[in-house]
């Protein structure tokens, strides 16, 4: 590692080859800070952000040679419209690309952008797919749902079951896609496995790592072809902007840029310089949210008014084993459902003084949600309790505030069981 990197912003030449050279030497959070990073024609430390609809040329020449290389799929400097490219969402793709240890990032507006670009992009009608159980609400109703409509087929198998992933490989089938840690209860993807069964089928693997970011895995180490995140979550970190990323190899990619710039699916300059800056401090949040998380997961744990927590590091959760095989951290997300019912948890939420009471996670603030009542709503109870989605479960997405106070929050509000 090289120390002199992580408090200095400010590169030599030297510095800045190095950190083009060789990505994969620098640690994680340098590469925050530094990934992917160029000089810019105002010698500025940040990203300057340039908002424009469109971008002129010269003459017509310049024209002429341009449109040449983008025919000839040549790397191009420039763009000639907003849709097609920006220089600061170039800017924070490749931070993003540097931190996954990815050729290649796409920004988009948003995490269910990101996915519904990335699945309609690549499949076609005709082509099944397989996802695993326990998706981000939204992902499975688009792959149950949405997908179907355009003649692509989904099947759904239980998370790590060799056996029911290998039945579901039809002749079509291109792609397996998974998420882990899982939304809300943490449930972790057997990267190992899921890897070697899609090589053995010749079938694209993507992975949904909203829940773990780059610090606590990055599936493309263990073969991933694709990783996707919510960037809304813990990359932006601030619970201020929308946005999705989509990271990988720049043939798989090549297609998707040109979808995107299709259908339109962009985001814009703004939003991605508050990205950038909040992937500066991404490392120190990350470590903060899985100390805090793991503090928090304990004090539950041994609490009498608890029935059960779901949160890797404890040996009961049903993935701890693989969590220490493969994971690095578990995030901030602790979800547990308190004796009683759901009005048991509604009271435990109204009497929390710090989380605010909001979806969402992966910011600095806690916010604290009753899946069952909000993000599960509008399914019957046997629906819910069928994805796990129990009345009296809480998902509690911990911030970086200090875990003293949380946890002297979490005592008083649990008297209220
Ligand atoms: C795991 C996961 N993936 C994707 C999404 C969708 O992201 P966005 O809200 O940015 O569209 C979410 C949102 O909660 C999520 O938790």
């Amino acid at each position: 590692m090289n120390a002199q990197f992580v408090s200095n912003e400010v590169l030599t030449p030297e510095q800045q080859a190095l950190v083009l050279a060789h990505p994969s030497r620098l640690g994680d959070s340098t590469q925050a800070v530094h990934g992917g990073r160029s000089e810019n024609p105002y010698h500025s430390i940040t990203e300057p952000l340039v908002s424009t609809a469109t971008y002129t040329f010269e003459n017509t020449q310049a024209v002429n040679e341009y449109m040449r290389h983008k025919l000839w799929g040549e790397p191009l400097e420039r763009s000639e419209y907003g849709r097609y490219g920006n220089p600061t969402i170039t800017a924070a793709e490749a931070r993003l690309a540097a931190l996954e240890g990815a050729e290649e990032a796409i920004l988009f507006a948003s995490g269910m952008q990101a996915i519904s670009t990335l699945l309609l992009g690549l499949l076609s009608s005709g082509d099944h797919l397989i996802i695993t159980e326990n998706l981000y609400r939204k992902t499975r109703q688009l792959c149950l749902s949405t997908l179907p409509r355009y003649g692509i087929e989904c099947s759904v198998v239980p998370l790590n079951d060799a056996h029911a992933l290998r039945t579901a490989i039809r002749p079509n089938t291109r792609l397996l896609f998974s998420e882990s840690p899982t939304n809300p209860h943490n449930r972790l993807l057997d990267l190992e496995q899921f890897v070697e069964i899609a090589r053995q089928h010749h079938l694209l693997t993507v992975v949904d790592a909203t829940f773990a970011t780059p610090f606590n895995l990055r599936p493309i180490e263990w073969g991933v072809d694709l990783v996707v995140h919510s960037a809304t979550k813990y990359l932006a970190g601030h619970n201020d902007l929308l946005a999705g990323v989509v990271a990988g190899r720049r043939e798989l990619l090549a297609g998707l840029r040109e979808f995107q710039g299709t259908v339109g699916a962009i985001t814009d300059a703004y939003i991605a310089a508050l990205l950038i800056r909040g992937l500066k401090t991404l490392g120190l949040r990350i470590q903060r949210h899985n100390e805090n998380a793991q503090r928090i997961a304990e004090y539950l744990a041994a609490h009498p008014a608890v029935e059960r927590v779901w949160y890797p590091t404890l040996p009961s959760h049903p993935d701890y084993a693989i969590g220490k095989r493969q994971y690095r951290g578990f995030g901030g997300v602790v979800s547990f459902t308190v004796k009683g019912d759901g009005q048991s948890a509604a009271r435990v939420l109204d009497a929390l003084q710090i989380p605010l009471l909001a979806v969402s996670l992966g910011g600095t603030e806690s916010l604290v949600s009753q899946p069952a009542v909000i993000s599960y709503y509008e399914l019957s109870r046997q629906e819910r309790l069928a994805l796990g989605i129990e009345d009296n479960l809480i998902r509690y997405s911990v911030g970086i505030e200090d875990a003293e106070d949380l946890i002297a929050d979490l005592e008083q509000a649990l008297r209220h069981v």
